[in-house]
């Protein structure tokens, strides 16, 4: 997954966090290999910012995919970052429980973990089946 770690790194360096001075980067993996980055772009509107897990959401939709397979969070705080509360729910639309998530920081990954033990009993798509 070192592909993911380099992608993940790229856009967190263009992250925009003048308020929280915290740059985190995601990659995800689409069921077909391609990957997609984004980065945490925050606002003078405190809650109007929006974490890295979600822009790269974005970017994966607007190329036409919705299925992940991989995900992969960075960032190089003292602490190893974790996805929040709402990126769960937002990668919960998009992967399954087993879905792997790796927890990185600069060296690289620290820490895997999957969607289901990050978001258990998690209100997906498929509870309205
Ligand atoms: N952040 C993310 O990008 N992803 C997360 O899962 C946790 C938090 C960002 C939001 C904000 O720009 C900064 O980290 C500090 O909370």
């Amino acid at each position: 997954m070192d592909d993911m770690w380099e992608a993940a790194w790229a856009a967190r360096e263009h992250a925009y966090a003048p308020y929280s001075g915290f740059r985190v980067g995601a990659a995800l993996r689409a069921v077909g290999g391609a990957l997609y980055a984004g980065c945490n772009v925050e606002n003078v509107a405190y809650p109007q910012s929006q974490c890295a897990e979600a822009t790269a959401i974005g970017v994966m939709v607007a190329a036409g995919e919705s299925v992940i397979s991989e995900v992969l969070v960075v960032a190089d705080g003292p602490k190893l970052i974790s996805p929040c509360g709402g990126c769960r729910q937002r990668l919960a639309e998009f992967s399954d429980p087993s879905t792997p998530v790796h927890l990185c920081g600069a060296g690289g990954v620290v820490e895997t973990t999957t969607m289901g033990q990050l978001l258990p009993r998690a209100f997906g798509p498929w509870s309205l089946e």
